[in-house]
């Protein structure tokens, strides 16, 4: 048994860490054959991918996924501790799974995912939810093949969860959801620790893949005929930082847009790591995508320096303003914090401030959720439920009228749109973007989803713009 302890997970030193080819124990290789598996993921786009990392091992054990978790032999939760919220629905979901397992004791329950790194997390599981199987941590998926074989031979819960981050596993197997849009993880972890975020202490130190693994993996798609590469990292701008002297994310863009991959995206950024590079980068190359997600968190000095988010308004706003000089047409969203600790109404102001400056076309907004062992518990926070709830709604007012109005401009223009599918409730085509934008359209020429058509924009709407496929 492992379990994560706090203040291991909060150290960040210089340990070499090597890459090692991921190798699946041939004892375990279909030996579940004819069992189900259910896997729901909470969170971010990291778990998403994780999750088709995990699919792919279970599928090696023989597993098959189903849709339905009551008649699953075997139901995995991949979690997410960003805020209360997702943990509140991870303990409803075991809530549910315990009355099932009492109908159906051979069912084997496993939890993994950020909330397996939380130290009070998994005490409450050891005293609380004995019957939960297993669980792994984030450092620890590729151990699942034998982690899940020991829970079910010893009939005995299993919890291993490495507080430090380990060597890098390549050549996991991945079962990946779309066949033309991937994701590509090009660092893991985190070195910034945000006062208010969890993700540094569950994911980790910044970790990046060599650059030549993830221009193989980018070549390898682009082989099998992908459109789309996200790549990923919970700080996307600090590629390199850790591994090389002369290459960082700028670097790397270049050497991705130069595989023939017809559509680049990345997530997400700092902008304390957003060079000048990067900016002429993505400017200069047309297959990256003209869509940048560059969180602000907070338009206050006062809340940012709290947050501990190493930039101010003003040179959030200069760097905001450069993008949007330097690449045409390129759409940013963001993501915002109402209600931080000490956050009074002049500092909401300034948020709005942000807002009414950037007319953002995306953003995500929240409400501060206390996440225990983060410097920002320690704050007094003063801020009340009521004037938090206020202040998100005013915030969403403000941040959706900018989002029709910049979509009422695009009415009449011609937008390149990579086609997903048919959507049943409106039989019509859909598809993003090169801006990120969703379009439900109609054609008169068959189209297929990996297909990117032009289409003509006709009407507009907050969330989404329908058009014509033209010829
Ligand atoms: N409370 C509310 N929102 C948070 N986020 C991260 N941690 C918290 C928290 N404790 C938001 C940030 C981040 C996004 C992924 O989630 O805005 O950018
Ligand atoms: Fe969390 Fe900040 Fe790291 Fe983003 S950059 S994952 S908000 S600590």
């Amino acid at each position: 048994m492992n379990l994560p302890d706090l203040l291991e997970e909060k150290l960040r030193d210089k340990r070499d860490y090597n890459t090692i080819a991921f190798k699946l124990n041939d004892d375990v290789l279909n030996k579940y054959e004819g069992k189900s598996f259910y896997l729901k993921t909470y969170g971010c786009q990291m778990n998403e991918h994780d999750s088709e990392n995990i699919a792919a091992l279970l599928e090696k054990l023989g597993f098959k996924r189903i849709d339905d978790y009551q008649n699953a032999d075997l139901v995995l939760l991949n979690t997410c501790s960003v805020r209360e919220n997702a943990h509140n629905k991870a303990f409803g979901m075991l809530g549910r799974l315990k009355h099932l397992k009492e109908y159906n004791p051979d069912l084997i329950v496993g939890l993994c995912g950020c909330m397996a790194q939380e130290v009070g997390v998994v005490n409450d599981i050891l005293n609380n939810y004995k019957w939960v199987n297993f669980v792994f941590g984030t450092h620890n998926l590729y151990q699942l093949p034998d982690i899940l074989d020991k829970a079910i031979s010893e009939n005995k819960q299993q919890i291993e969860v490495y507080s430090r981050e380990g060597d890098l596993i390549e050549n996991l197997p991945v079962k990946r959801a779309n066949s033309y849009k991937a994701f590509v993880n090009i660092i893991y972890g985190c070195n910034k620790f945000c006062t208010y975020c969890i993700v540094p202490y569950t994911r980790g130190r910044e970790r990046s893949r060599k650059k030549e693994d993830i221009l193989k993996e980018i070549d390898e798609l682009v082989r099998d005929g992908y459109k789309e590469v996200t790549i990923l990292g919970q700080n996307v701008n600090a590629y390199g930082k850790d591994l090389y002297d002369d290459y960082f994310m700028g670097e790397l863009l270049e050497d991705i847009a130069k595989t023939n991959i017809p559509r680049v995206r990345f997530m997400t950024s700092h902008p304390w790591d957003f060079t000048d590079h990067m900016i002429d980068v993505i400017a200069k190359y047309p297959n990256i995508m003209p869509s940048i997600h560059l969180p602000v968190q907070s338009g206050s000095n006062k809340v940012l320096k709290l947050m501990g988010r190493r930039y101010t308004k003003e040179e959030y706003l200069e760097l905001f303003d450069k993008i949007k000089e330097k690449i045409p047409n390129c759409m940013v969203s963001t993501d915002i914090i109402v209600g931080f600790p000490g956050e009074e109404e002049e500092d909401f102001l300034d948020t709005l401030d942000v807002v009414n400056h950037c007319k953002y076309d995306n953003a995500f907004t929240f409400i501060y959720s206390e996440r225990e062992g983060t410097p920002a518990c320690k704050l007094k926070d003063n801020v009340k439920q009521e004037v938090r709830e206020e202040r998100l709604q005013r915030l969403n007012e403000i941040v959706n009228k900018y989002f029709l109005e910049n979509n009422k401009k695009l009415e009449g223009k011609i937008l390149p749109v990579l086609v997903e599918g048919i959507s049943s409730k409106k039989n019509m085509y859909f598809g993003y973007s090169d801006t990120n934008k969703l379009v439900n359209f109609t054609s008169d020429v068959e189209v297929k989803p990996g297909d990117i058509v032009d289409v003509k924009i006709t009407n507009s709407k907050t969330w989404s713009l329908d058009g014509e496929a033209s010829k």
